[in-house]
């Protein structure tokens, strides 16, 4: 592999690999030495059209010749046209634009407090998770549930009230004993934190027990969102409705956005003056937005997920189930960790030198975002390129 220029003058923020990657077509991409790779990271799950989609491509053309941002002062109809396919595809009632993952759940979280002081809570908590993670700015830092994360940043937001996940025992627990709990917060499927998947049983629970205490149900949708496992959001495989759910990456396709979809209880808490953002809703994300929707209908890009995802799993499962030091295998769609006995992020550059993107989180778990495009073909490729790196990488440490 040739390293790519070193980038001295950049804030060294990501311990970065030595390649720099210049474009894409589907799940392929090439690095500016003109080597290819298998996409199955998808720029951490934001590419869900895959690169340089044919159907996308004109339509953010035509957008950014007519405009790309006006502000907030005037109507923006994208931003009512994509509010109302996000309305009908969650059955929640109103959106909030802005232009990421942490900033969609900052004002899931500004929702949280204002709705606890509407009610007379002048010091609402929100309860939240062991191994969950919302963002990088202080408070969603703070909700965040890795001390890594919160190193070096004290004092934390306060107002957090923190839980292992699938306990209901535990969140019972907090509902006698905190009466300032205004919401629960939570990953339907924990992503940088090893793919860890809330149950159905437990979401159902955990939604009656938000009915029974009048506490809000913020579900972050960020990266299992939008289609990625099988359905448009993955709390609807329990067969539940939050009352706020923040979207973003994959959203756009690759078009920085994020959204705040609230449902009745939540959708007149913040009025004017409360919050608010200059990008955001700005008309080339809202295309982007719609176009990525719109595609992924046509092209039955869910259902794909749904295929590809169980042909990939099971793939998977068959060349890696039965290794010893594979623990688990796990995720829905094409949201996908194999959790390893040991930390394991040398598969990172391993996998990259084979020609394959992915992704190690939470130290042990080699992590699959690929495209909804992918194909069973691709899936196979996959399989092929990591299974013998993660063999290697196992047989190395015995
Ligand atoms: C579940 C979840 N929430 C929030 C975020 C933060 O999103 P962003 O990086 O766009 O701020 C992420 C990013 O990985 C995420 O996975």
């Amino acid at each position: 592999m040739t390293a790519a220029a070193p980038m001295p003058h950049v804030m060294p923020t990501y311990g970065r690999l030595p390649v720099a990657l210049s474009h894409g077509e589907g799940a392929r991409v090439w690095d500016t030495e003109g080597r290819r790779y298998l996409d199955a990271l998808s720029g951490i799950a934001v590419n869900t059209l895959g690169h340089a989609h044919p159907k996308l491509v004109p339509a953010l053309q035509d957008q950014v010749a007519k405009m790309i941002h006006c502000c907030n002062y005037y109507q923006v109809p994208l931003q009512e046209q994509l509010a109302a396919m996000l309305v009908e595809r969650s059955g929640l009632t109103n959106v909030f634009f802005c232009n990421s993952g942490l900033e969609a759940n900052e004002a899931a979280l500004k929702i949280a407090r204002k709705y606890g002081h509407d009610k007379g809570i002048d010091r609402a908590e929100v309860v939240v998770f062991e191994k969950a993670f919302h963002g990088r700015s202080i408070a969603t830092l703070s909700a965040t549930g890795n001390p890594k994360v919160h190193a070096g940043f004290a004092p934390l937001v306060e107002g957090f009230v923190r839980v292992p996940l699938n306990d209901i025992a535990a969140m019972e627990e907090v509902a006698r004993t905190r009466p300032n709990v205004t919401a629960v917060f939570l990953e339907v499927i924990q992503g940088e934190g090893g793919i860890n998947p809330a149950r159905a049983e437990y979401l159902q629970a955990v939604r009656a027990l938000c009915d029974k205490q009048g506490w809000l149900l913020m579900l972050d949708e960020v990266q299992c969102g939008i289609g990625r496992t099988g359905k448009w959001f993955a709390h609807q495989w329990a067969g539940i409705q939050p009352d706020v759910m923040p979207l973003a990456k994959g959203l756009g396709s690759g078009v920085p956005i994020g959204a705040v979809v609230c449902g009745p209880k939540a959708a007149n808490v913040l009025q004017p003056g409360n919050h608010g953002t200059t990008f955001g809703g700005n008309p080339l994300a809202m295309r982007a937005g719609v176009e990525t929707l719109r595609i992924m209908e046509e092209d039955g890009l869910m259902a794909n997920a749904a295929k590809v995802g169980a042909h990939l799993m099971a793939a998977l499962r068959r060349e890696l189930g039965e290794l010893p030091g594979v623990k688990d295998i796990r995720g829905q769609g094409l949201m996908i960790g194999i959790e390893l006995d040991r930390p394991c992020g040398v598969i990172l550059s391993r996998a990259l030198e084979a020609g394959l993107l992915l992704s190690v989180t939470a130290d042990t778990v080699v992590r699959l975002l690929p495209p909804l495009i992918f194909t069973e073909a691709e899936a196979d490729e996959c399989v092929a390129l990591l299974a013998p790196i993660i063999r290697q990488f196992l047989a190395e440490q015995a």
